[in-house]
This record gives C-alpha cells, sequence and structure tokens, in this order.
C-alpha cells in the first residue's frame, strides 16, 4: 500500500516537472510570437520583474495592442527567466552611436 502510494507520489512529481519545462518552452515561443513586432527582446531580456510586475506589464502591452494566446506560458517563462531574483544582466554597449 505505502510503496504504491510513494510510486503514484513519484509519477505525479515526474508528470509536474515534465509539464513546467513544457510551459517554459511554449512561453518562449509565445514570446517570439507576440512580443517583437514592436521593439526588441532585450528591452524585454534586460528587465528583471517579480511575477506580479511581469503580470502587470503583459496588461500594460495588452493595452497597446498585443495580443497574447499561451498568457500563463509566457508569464511562467518570464518569471523564470527574467524574475527579480536574477543577477542582473551586463548592459550593452550603446555608447559610440553605431547601434
Ligand atoms: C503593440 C506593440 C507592443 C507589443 C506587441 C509589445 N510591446 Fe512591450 N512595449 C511597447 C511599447 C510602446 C513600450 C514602451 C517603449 C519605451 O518605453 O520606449 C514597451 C515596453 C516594454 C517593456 C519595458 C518596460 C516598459 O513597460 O516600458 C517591457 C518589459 C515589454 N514592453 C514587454 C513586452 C512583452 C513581454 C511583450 C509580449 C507579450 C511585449 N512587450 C509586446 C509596445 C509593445
Amino acid at each position: 500500500m505505502n510503496g504504491r502510494l510513494f510510486l503514484l507520489a513519484g509519477i505525479f512529481a515526474a508528470t509536474a516537472l515534465g509539464a513546467d519545462q513544457a510551459a517554459l518552452d511554449r512561453g518562449q515561443k509565445e514570446e517570439a510570437r507576440s512580443c517583437i513586432p514592436c521593439h526588441s527582446l532585450r528591452l524585454i531580456h534586460s528587465q528583471r520583474l517579480s511575477k506580479a510586475a511581469w503580470n502587470k506589464e503583459l496588461d500594460k502591452m495588452a493595452g497597446w495592442g498585443t495580443v497574447v494566446n499561451d498568457r500563463d506560458a509566457l508569464l511562467e517563462y518570464l518569471t523564470a527567466n527574467f524574475g527579480d531574483d536574477k543577477p542582473l544582466p551586463t548592459p550593452a554597449m550603446s555608447g559610440n552611436g553605431t547601434r
């Protein structure tokens, strides 16, 4: 009985992990599809925001006409990769007028 429960728990854990990575992949695809018409990904990837702040950011972009199909996955992807617990990115060079 206990062994069976343990096995079940293992299956659930594995499924949850799998779903998580799949969601992150879907989130990245969603970003590539819905976020680049107006600005570069650098503007997004240079942020470090909490999940709540990313959620607000998505609301703001939606207000400007962004259509997101897979919002949950996108929010998860943004929070996992560009969360406020991540180190700040090194600033891009922009001082010499060539870009
Ligand atoms: C309809 C055009 C449009 C689309 C599509 C769009 N954005 Fe934006 N985004 C903007 C504008 C306009 C700004 C403001 C740029 C500035 O301040 O110079 C901006 C700025 C940002 C910023 C910088 C912080 C801020 O609020 O100014 C982030 C982060 C961002 N967008 C994330 C996203 C994400 C994530 C997506 C995809 C879900 C997305 N954007 C899609 C128009 C858009």
